[in-house]
C-alpha cells in the first residue's frame, strides 16, 4: 500500500520528532495534539531541530551557516506539517496514523477505538508506545482494523536516531507489515522486526539497564556522574544511564516501568525488574523530568544539546 498521508498524535519528543523525519522525506504530515499550546511546543521543538539539520547539511554544500538553500528547505519541511486538535478532522484523509501520546494503555485504547470510527478503513494504525503491547492497545479497533494495526517504534532524539522497530502483533498482516517496514526506510530509518513483547528489543535491555543504574546510585555504590562516566568511558555508550534518563524523560520512564509492573504480576518479566525506586519517584514528584523541564539527575539546558553542569 502506498502512504502519503500521515497523522501524528502527541506532539511532545516523540511526536514532533516523528512528524520532522515523516515531512523532511516528502510525506505530507498532520501533527494533533489535545490543546493548541502543545502543537505550538512541537513546532518550536521541530523549527530547533530543522535548523540544526539545515546549518549541518547545507553548510557541508556551501561552506556557510544558514544560508537561503537552508532556509527554503526549512521552509518547504514545515510547510508539510499542518496541524490540528480535532482528531476526526486529522484522520480524514490519512493513510497512517503514528501514535505517540502519553504512555497509558486506557488512553490510548480509547484514542484508537475513536479513529477506527472516524479513518478510512484502509488507513494504516501504528503505536510508537515503547512498553505497552500492540494487541492491547488495538483491542478497541474492529477485527478488520487488527490486520492494519502494528508497533512502529522510534528512538529519542527521532530525527538523529536511525533505528525503527517494526512490531507485527498477533493479528497484524503481511501487506501492513511490508507497509510499515517501506514508510521508515523512507524516513531514512533502518528497520528492525520484533515481535509483540515487553519492551520489544530495545526497551528489553535499556529499561532495566537504567533502572538498575538509578538502584546502584541510590544504594550509595557509585554517584551518577562516576556511573555515567563509566559506560561511556568503559563500555563505549555514547552517553551513561542518567544522561539518558535524562534525555528519554523520568516522567516517560516511570510510566514505562509502572506499565511492566503489570506485566510482571502477569508473570511476564521478573518483578524485582520493576520493584519502586524511592529516588526516581522523588524526582518525578519535584517535576524534575529530565532535559524538558531544564532539570534531572542533572541540571540540563532545555533542548540545547548534551551539556551537563
Ligand atoms: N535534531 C537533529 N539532529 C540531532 C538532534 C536533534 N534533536 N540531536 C542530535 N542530532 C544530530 C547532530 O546534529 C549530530 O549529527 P552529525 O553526526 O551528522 O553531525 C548527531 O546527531 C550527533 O549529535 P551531537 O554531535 O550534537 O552529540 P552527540 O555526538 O553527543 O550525540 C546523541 C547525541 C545522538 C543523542 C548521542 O549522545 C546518543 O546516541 N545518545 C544515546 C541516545 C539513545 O540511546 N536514545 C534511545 C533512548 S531510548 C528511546 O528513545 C526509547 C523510548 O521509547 C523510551
Amino acid at each position: 500500500m502506498s502512504v502519503k498521508n500521515i497523522t501524528v498524535f502527541g506532539a511532545g519528543l516523540m511526536g514532533a520528532g516523528i512528524a520532522q523525519v515523516a515531512a523532511q522525506n516528502g510525506f505530507k504530515v498532520v501533527l494533533s495534539d489535545v490543546t493548541e499550546k502543545a502543537l505550538q511546543n512541537g513546532l518550536q521543538i521541530i523549527q530547533k531541530s530543522l535548523a540544526r539539520v539545515a546549518k549541518k547539511r547545507f553548510a557541508a554544500v556551501s561552506g556557510q551557516e544558514g544560508d537561503g538553500e537552508g532556509a527554503g528547505w526549512t521552509r518547504e519541511v514545515l510547510g508539510n506539517i499542518k496541524t490540528g486538535t480535532d482528531a476526526g478532522q486529522a484522520v480524514s484523509s490519512s493513510d497512517l496514523v503514528v501514535e505517540a501520546i502519553v504512555e497509558n494503555l486506557e488512553i490510548k485504547r480509547n484514542l484508537f477505538g475513536f479513529l477506527d470510527r472516524k479513518a478510512d478503513p484502509r488507513c494504516i494504525f501504528a503505536s510508537n508506545t515503547s512498553s505497552l503491547s500492540i494487541g492491547d492497545i488495538a483491542g478497541t479497533c474492529s477485527a478488520e482494523r487488527l490486520t492494519r494495526f502494528g508497533g512502529f517504534h522510534f528512538f529519542n532524539p527521532v530525527p538523529a536516531m536511525k533505528l525503527v522497530e517494526v512490531i507485527k502483533a498477533q493479528h497484524t498482516s503481511q501487506e501492513t507489515f511490508d507497509t510499515l517496514v517501506a514508510v521508515a526506510k523512507k524516513m531514512e530509518k533502518v528497520p528492525v522486526s520484533a515481535k509483540d513483547t515487553p519492551g520489544f528489543i530495545t526497551g528489553r535491555l535499556l529499561i532495566p539497564y537504567m533502572l538498575e543504574a538509578i538502584r546502584m546510585a541510590e544504594r550509595g555504590d557509585a554517584s551518577p556522574q562516576d556511573i555515567d562516566t563509566a559506560m561511556e568511558l568503559g563500555a563505549g555508550y555514547p552517553m551513561g544511564p542518567f544522561k539518558l534518563l535524562d534525555l528519554v524523560g523520568l516522567d516517560t520512564t516511570t510510566f514505562i516501568s509502572n506499565g511492566w509492573r503489570e506485566k510482571a504480576e502477569r508473570g511476564e518479566i521478573p518483578k524485582e525488574l520493576v520493584a519502586k525506586i524511592p529516588m526516581l519517584q522523588k524526582l518525578v514528584d519535584e517535576g524534575k523530568l529530565g532535559r524538558k523541564t531544564g532539570q534531572g539527575f542533572y541540571n540540563v539546558s532545555r533542548y540545547d544539546g548534551p551539556q551537563y553542569r
